[in-house]
């Protein structure tokens, strides 16, 4: 898979600094997931140096900050799909996923409005990943 399709399409060094906001964010995420027995199953499915991937995540989740934001297009959430794919996300992985998030965004968003909204739109793109599977749920999980 290639980093690019969910990258601007500009040089790297041409890429404008992520939002601190998202930053945070992500910091609060993988805070999480590193922390939490719940999340151990979707940590390993991460590399065990997350540098690359928390940059990746903080640059595409600036514009879910901003004011001009523009809603994101099926090409958009299907190239996230298609990233996703080789992970084999279930409904379980998607929920301790979520859980992360949620609390990630009650430590570092303060403004009510936007955490909902952000919460609403991560649920979507959560519930997306999973369906971009067609294995069933492994027995025994939870
Ligand atoms: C539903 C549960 C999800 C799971 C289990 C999951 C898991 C993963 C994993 C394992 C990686 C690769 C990281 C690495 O190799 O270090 C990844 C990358 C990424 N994920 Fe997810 N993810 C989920 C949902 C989402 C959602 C909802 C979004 C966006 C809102 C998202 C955005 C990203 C981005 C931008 C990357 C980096 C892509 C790249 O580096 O190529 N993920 N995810």
């Amino acid at each position: 898979m290639s980093r690019d399709s969910v990258q601007p399409p500009c040089a790297p060094r041409n890429l404008p600094a992520p939002d601190p906001r998202a930053v945070q964010l992500v910091d609060a995420f993988y805070r999480e997931m590193d922390r939490q027995v719940y999340a151990h199953t979707i940590r390993a499915m991460h590399d065990a140096d997350l540098v690359d991937t928390r940059a990746v995540l903080a640059r595409f989740l600036s514009s879910w900050f901003s004011a001009s934001e523009v809603a994101p297009t099926p090409a958009a959430l299907e190239a996230l799909q298609r990233r996703h794919r080789r992970f084999h996300i279930h409904a379980s992985a998607r929920d301790a996923w979520m859980r992360c998030m949620r609390q990630a965004l009650a430590l570092t968003v303060q403004d009510r409005h936007l955490r909902e909204r952000l919460a609403q739109r991560f649920a979507l793109w959560a519930d997306a990943m999973r369906e971009s599977t067609s294995e069933a749920e492994p027995s025994g999980t939870p």
